[in-house]
């Protein structure tokens, strides 16, 4: 049996976290649960880094802007944990509401700016707000040296990046590829609430964003915009949005630029997905 550690309090995490002594450095993955193969990715990355790498599992309900997404959530524990162990000698922490939010704490509302007002933050109300509260305080109380984030979550990052600068976070961001299916799928925990069929359907959004990448090369974005909105139509989901936009910024651009990225949202069925791929090379070759 390989040393697999589950924690549920702050105390007896650091405890856990003290045996090793002061200089011993920790990766921190904070996730939801329903684990996939990006996070075991995030995980590999996180031990390459750190002597130690705590996954903490928690589904945070202040990000959720609809209660019936938060009670739909799939929590699979014992699955999470099997996973995990397959990778050796990870600290797992799955603390409550209580734990993250006792009564004596304080949300913060940091200013995001354009960042919480495009893409998700027009279509999730308050859940970047959510994201920066949970997150700040998962790295206040495991105190990470490397905090590892999934490229598939673009926004996400540029809000967790522009929260750790904000607050002066002692934590160095992570950010990690996306990991896909052989079909260009996405992996993501909402994932296991789609039917193969549904699955199939969904593969549509790989076509659209390699579609782009070509589109790019001979037309301005807002006429590669166009002709890959028309693209995905010709498939069954419903698009919500589709952008082209600057990856530092999150805004809509009408001229090519290093690093360029689009980023879309799309119903199949009643699963939301989101997706993102870089469609000019960045400068730094990433
Ligand atoms: O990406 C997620 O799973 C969540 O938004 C995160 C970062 C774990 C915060 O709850």
């Amino acid at each position: 049996m390989k040393d697999l550690n589950v924690f549920t309090t702050l105390e007896s995490l650091r405890e856990r976290v003290k045996e090793n002594g002061d200089n011993s450095s920790v990766a921190l993955v904070p996730t939801m649960g329903a684990l996939h193969h990006g996070h075991l990715e995030l995980v590999k990355k996180g031990m390459s880094l750190a002597d130690e790498v705590v996954v903490s599992i928690f589904v945070n309900p202040t990000q959720f802007n609809k209660k019936e997404d938060l009670d739909n959530y799939p929590r699979t524990l014992e699955h999470d944990v099997r996973l995990l162990s397959s990778l050796g000698n990870v600290i797992i922490f799955t603390p409550s509401v209580n734990e993250v939010y006792p009564e004596n704490h304080c949300d913060v509302t940091l200013d995001l700016g354009n960042l919480e007002h495009v893409m998700e933050g027009e279509f999730r109300p308050g859940h970047f707000n959510g994201v920066v509260n949970v997150v700040k305080r998962l790295i206040e109380m495991v105190q990470p040296a490397y905090s590892l984030f999934g490229l598939k979550d673009f926004q996400q990052l540029a809000v967790i990046n522009f929260m750790v600068k904000s607050y002066d976070l002692d934590t160095q961001v992570v950010p990690c590829d996306i990991v896909r299916e052989p079909s260009g799928f996405a992996s993501s925990s909402r994932n296991q609430r789609l039917s193969e069929q549904e699955k199939f359907d969904a593969v549509i959004i790989h076509k659209t964003m390699m579609h782009l990448r070509d589109l790019a090369k001979k037309c301005t974005p807002s006429e590669a915009k166009k002709k890959a909105v028309d693209f995905f139509n010709k498939g069954t989901l419903e698009l919500e949005y589709l952008t082209i936009v600057d990856p530092e910024t999150l805004m809509e651009i009408d001229t090519w630029v290093p690093g360029a990225r689009t980023c879309l949202a799309a119903h199949c069925n009643k699963v939301r997905l989101i997706d993102n791929m870089e469609l000019i090379a960045s400068e730094l070759g990433a």
